[in-house]
């Protein structure tokens, strides 16, 4: 496990903290070569921005690649045998003959928690639903009793446990929510967990506010003045103390109506944050079409979205993040469109909504392969989904994703012969090397 470091060893590496985002920063003086005879999964053909229709299915391969690393960031990219003669003082590191994709980018996860849910996994197994679990003071509920009785310290481990468990997958960047304090002091501490950790974990945290999670128990018989304490009280927290990046809500028939969503997103973005939307996940609400309107930088789940909801997503430029490993472990009777989603041209990303309750995987390769099976998604598809548009939808699109100049040196080396095989070989780790900005941060696959 990552364990923090000392506050000079912190100084020495230079972490920063950026308004877009956590980012631990390493430098390594003479820059350090990455090099492979593998293929190479770039991203790196056609301009920066998310892709759509025919652009998904392009991974930009090269066989046999390096990049050149210094300050965390791809310097130059290039066949090896010229980097290495236009590099030769550089440290170099053989990937072999590996696949080598981008670090993962996981747009939606809620890795502020503190113990699990197994009960609810197997009731739902003998016939209880999702919503019917919630209702009856279970799901997000518990684990927010869970959450409140943890110290900080514990809250903090939790997350750096999760990191951990992100980057031995290949992710090197998650958007992180909080969610599960559900009171002021409860989800300032939840962010600040994310911010704590963020300042020395390798792993890239982009932190969202997701005070609109549930309604509190304390709080069930007064739902609006909830949202107005929201808005008055723990939003302008947030903003001030640059906790979030983002604001979330759990728009569905049980939680959050639409014209409560509509009030606090409106209320997020006068504070300057991006907004993002749990849509249509279990009943069709018109949560996509809200996401369009506000001018959210996703939608996400979508399991019911509509026709309509779609094209205005799209002319909105509003990011659907599908979740395929929350539709299959709640055995919601229906998929996401993805398939629809692809022929209308929809920049879709996919993420692990890695949560205690609807989906406690952290693994975006296995993600990728429900996506294959369910949307008809090929392998590269799968891949931009979670490297270009992953990036894009949480504000990242000009940094991380793709292994180009200029871009963090995020990568993954997979026991792996080429690009088809991860979503095909399902259900194990076939990670070998990651690489975090410009560094070794997991060697055969631990
Ligand atoms: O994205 N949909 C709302 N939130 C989570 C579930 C959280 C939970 O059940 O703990 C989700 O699926
Ligand atoms: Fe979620």
């Amino acid at each position: 496990m990552f364990r923090p470091a000392s506050d000079a060893v912190n100084r020495r590496n230079g972490t920063t903290r950026r308004a877009d985002g956590y980012h631990a920063r390493m430098t390594s003086p003479n820059g350090t070569l990455y090099v492979g005879n593998g293929p190479w999964c770039t991203l790196g053909d056609g301009p920066p921005g998310s892709r759509r229709g025919a652009d998904m299915n392009d991974p930009g391969t090269r066989e046999g690649w390096a990049v050149l690393s210094r300050n965390g960031v791809i310097a130059a990219a290039g066949a090896p045998d010229v980097l290495r003669t236009a590099h030769p003082d550089a440290h170099v590191v053989d990937l072999g003959d590996r696949l080598v994709t981008p670090g993962l980018v996981d747009p939606h996860t809620h890795p502020v928690f503190h113990g699990t849910r197994e009960d609810e996994f197997e009731m739902r197994n003998l016939g209880r639903t999702y919503v019917d679990i919630a209702l009856s003071g279970g799901g997000i509920r518990k684990s927010v009793r869970l959450l409140r009785a943890a110290d900080d310290a514990v809250l903090a481990r939790n997350v750096a446990e999760n990191a951990d468990a992100f980057l031995r997958l290949g992710t090197t960047t998650i958007e992180a929510k909080s969610g599960y304090g559900l009171s002021l002091e409860d989800e300032l501490r939840s962010l600040r967990a994310i911010r704590d950790v963020a300042a020395w974990h390798p792993l890239t945290f982009v932190p969202t506010f997701l005070g609109a999670h549930e309604f509190p128990d304390e709080w069930r018989d007064r739902r609006d003045a909830w949202v107005d304490h929201l808005i008055d009280d723990m939003l302008p927290r947030v903003a001030a103390e640059k906790l979030a990046v983002a604001c979330d809500v759990f728009c569905e028939a049980h939680v959050f109506t639409i014209a409560q969503s509509r009030r606090l997103l409106l209320a997020a973005k006068k504070l300057g944050l991006a907004t993002k939307v749990h849509a249509d996940e279990i009943t069709p609400c018109g949560g996509a079409e809200l996401a369009a309107e506000v001018g959210a930088a996703s939608a996400d789940h979508l399991v019911h979205v509509s026709d309509a909801g779609m094209d205005a997503m799209a002319a909105a430029g509003t990011v659907p993040i599908l979740l395929p490993a929350t539709s299959w472990y709640l055995r919601l009777a229906k998929d996401a469109p993805g398939d629809v989603m692809k022929r209308k041209g929809l920049p879709i990303a996919l993420a692990t909504d890695f949560n205690p309750g609807s989906s406690p995987t952290r693994s975006l390769p296995l993600v990728m392969s429900m996506a294959c099976v369910r949307y008809g998604f090929t392998a590269a598809e799968a891949l931009t989904a979670v490297t270009v548009n992953a990036a894009c939808a949480i504000g990242l699109g000009d940094r991380v994703g793709r292994l180009v100049p200029g871009y963090a040196c995020d990568l993954v080396a997979w026991d792996l012969p080429n690009l088809r095989s991860l979503p095909y070989r399902f259900g194990e780790n076939h990670v070998a090397t990651v690489v975090k900005s410009g560094r070794v941060v997991v060697e055969r696959g631990r």
